[in-house]
């Protein structure tokens, strides 16, 4: 078997910091198997604005649409704040230029997770959903744009396709799953979200098998944390899904261990955690690596087929939350590294 391309961006702040533990997870649950694989790092984000004056340079982007998968980390941070194009944009412009319009945030509590949570217990049992974010329209690519002194304007556009792929994707992971898809929207006041519900209703006729209910975003922010086990598939616009899914992944005790992926029609997907670059913590050590080891595992799976590596990554994932080996963010003392070093030394020993 041929040599898979993984493209790294390894991004800004602690980025590198958690890509580092991300790949050395990687290096050790493929040790000794069949799966082989080739790493090519490129500029990405702040990194590419610095070395070459974009957040999304050429290279990179030939690059990527020529790899098996895509592993990025986190890009962005303060350090760019005045910048004439922010290292945000490149992101928005992979996104875009991958047609990777649906995003898959998952979010599930393990017993071990379940007493970090700030969140009840008896509330949390069970929780087990996926938010399908909307990726390339919406409120983020909507035309005009327009920021003056005294006003400005955003514009939250949806076509009837951009709505229908992505309500596909949700559609069809539910059937793989709890048979229930939750369609969220803003429906009694945007005209967007009114298209968004209608198109909803009309899977739910063509998916008879999948059970379907419709929350406005707001009262789904409450229900999300009130009653999250109730939840499979949830399919939402693009700016409602990136909020609800930080919310989300407040269930989980922190977002420093939340993987998603983002994928298209054809052509790789790119995985990443749902968190950003963590500027107040950056340098400092104590990133948690767990987002970007749980996205190593995602990619394994979804990318490559490679079931055995994925589960020998939860593994390791779930004895360091069992055992307390976790960093400041969920409540322990590690650091970056040494929950690295516990991850790859379990993996090692059950090779
Ligand atoms: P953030 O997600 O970077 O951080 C929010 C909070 O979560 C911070 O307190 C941070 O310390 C904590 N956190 C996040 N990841 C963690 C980890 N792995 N371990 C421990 N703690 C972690 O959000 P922000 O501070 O609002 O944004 C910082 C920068 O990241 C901004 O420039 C933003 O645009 C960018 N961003 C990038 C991405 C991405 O690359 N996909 C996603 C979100 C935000
Ligand atoms: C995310 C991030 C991005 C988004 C930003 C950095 C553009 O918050 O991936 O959730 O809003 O999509
Ligand atoms: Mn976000």
């Amino acid at each position: 078997t041929s040599k898979k391309k993984i493209v790294v961006l390894p991004g800004d702040y602690i980025g590198p910091e958690i890509m580092a533990a991300g790949l050395a997870v990687l290096a050790a649950a493929t040790q000794g198997t069949d799966f082989k694989y080739e790493l090519i790092e490129c500029r990405f984000g702040g990194a590419g604005i610095d070395q070459v004056g974009q957040p999304l340079p050429e290279e990179t982007i030939r690059t990527a649409q020529q790899a098996d998968a895509i592993l990025l980390s986190a890009i962005g941070g303060p350090k760019w704040d005045q910048a004439p194009i922010r290292p945000e944009a490149g992101l928005l412009s992979i996104r875009s230029a991958l047609n990777l319009f649906a995003n898959i945030r998952p979010t599930q509590v393990s017993s071990a997770q379940i007493e970090r949570s700030p969140l009840k217990a008896e509330n949390i049992t069970g929780t087990d959903f996926v938010i399908v974010r909307e990726l390339t329209s919406g409120a983020y690519f909507g035309k005009p744009r327009r920021l003056d002194h005294d006003e400005a304007v955003d514009t939250m556009y949806y076509s009837r396709t951009e709505i229908e792929r992505v309500m596909s994707v949700g559609f069809q992971m539910a059937q793989k799953r709890k048979q229930h898809v939750t369609v969220v929207d803003k429906s009694n006041v945007l005209a967007t979200s009114k298209l968004w519900r209608q198109i909803g209703k009309e899977f739910s006729e063509r998916y008879p098998d999948v059970q379907v209910d419709y929350r406005y975003v707001d009262a789904m922010s409450m229900a999300i944390i009130a009653q999250p086990a109730q939840f499979d598939v949830v399919i939402t616009p693009n700016l409602f899904g990136d909020i609800l899914s930080d919310e989300a992944a407040q269930i989980t005790g922190s977002i420093g261990q939340i993987q998603s992926m983002s994928i298209g029609a054809n052509g790789p997907n790119l995985y990443e955690p749902i968190h950003g670059s963590a500027p107040d913590i950056a340098g400092k050590g104590i990133a948690n690596p767990l987002s970007m080891v749980n996205t190593v595992a995602m990619m394994m799976t979804q990318s490559f087929n490679e079931n055995q590596i994925t589960t020998k990554i939860q593994a390791a994932v779930d004895y360091v939350i069992a055992h307390k080996i976790v960093t400041p963010d969920m409540g322990g003392d590690q650091t970056t590294a040494s929950v690295t070093k516990a991850l790859v030394d379990f993996i090692r020993e059950e090779n």
